[in-house]
């Protein structure tokens, strides 16, 4: 009923008009929110669930790069951030949320990646292993509740000893994309 697939460049508009019915419109304020501001997403990893009959959009999930710790002594990690994660709430509990999640994940490592964190609830994200004790001695550029913002490792320990703050790195979008992203939202 519903295939997973990379992002078509035609449905930016669609999938914001998803994140608005899933999230309000608070979501643009958030820090994660911010991270992601005039950043590309990572290679493949802009990920849709398409109904297979209509090919409308029915879920959402992008994951970002960031460089966890402060890299003074050249010690910063690569690292990737997971969000939003999004199904229309019209579809909602029926399993299509952590199908996406699986497989972005799964692609995630398959295409080298060691670690993801993100900003969500414990009680929904747990179900995959995310632990917030993985993101303890972890910082993010502006407010969150410390409980919310947990870690994953794709590879085990690649989160071990991860302190300092958290940064976006990823390629900085084009103007255009932007201004067409505000236009979307
Ligand atoms: C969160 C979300 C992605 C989950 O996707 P989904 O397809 O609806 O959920 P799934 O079918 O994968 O999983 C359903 C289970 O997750 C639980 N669940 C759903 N949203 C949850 C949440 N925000 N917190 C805790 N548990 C949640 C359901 O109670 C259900 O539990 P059960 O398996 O014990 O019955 C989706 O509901 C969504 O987009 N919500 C709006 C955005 C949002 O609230 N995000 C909050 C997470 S950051």
């Amino acid at each position: 009923m519903y295939r997973i697939v990379e992002e078509g460049a035609a449905e930016a508009a669609a999938r914001e008009a998803l994140l608005d019915r899933a999230f309000g419109p608070g979501r643009h304020f958030k820090t994660s929110a911010r991270m992601r501001s005039g950043r590309l997403p990572a290679d493949g990893l802009s990920l849709v669930a398409r109904t297979v009959a209509s090919h409308r959009i029915a879920a959402t999930v992008r994951l970002w790069h960031v460089a966890l710790g402060d890299g003074i002594d050249g010690d910063a990690r690569a690292a990737l951030m997971l969000g939003p994660l999004a199904v229309d709430p019209s579809l909602q509990s029926h399993g299509l949320g952590a199908r996406l999640m699986r497989h972005a994940l799964a692609e995630a490592a398959c295409r080298g990646h060691r670690c993801v964190i993100l900003v969500g609830d414990p009680e929904y994200y747990e179900r995959f292993g995310f632990e917030s004790g993985l993101a303890g001695s972890l910082r993010l550029p502006g407010p969150v509740e410390q409980h919310r913002f947990q870690g994953f490792e794709l590879v085990p320990g690649a989160l071990a000893g991860a302190s300092g703050l958290v940064r976006p790195t990823g390629a900085k979008a084009p103007p255009v994309v932007e201004s067409l992203l505000a236009l979307a939202s």
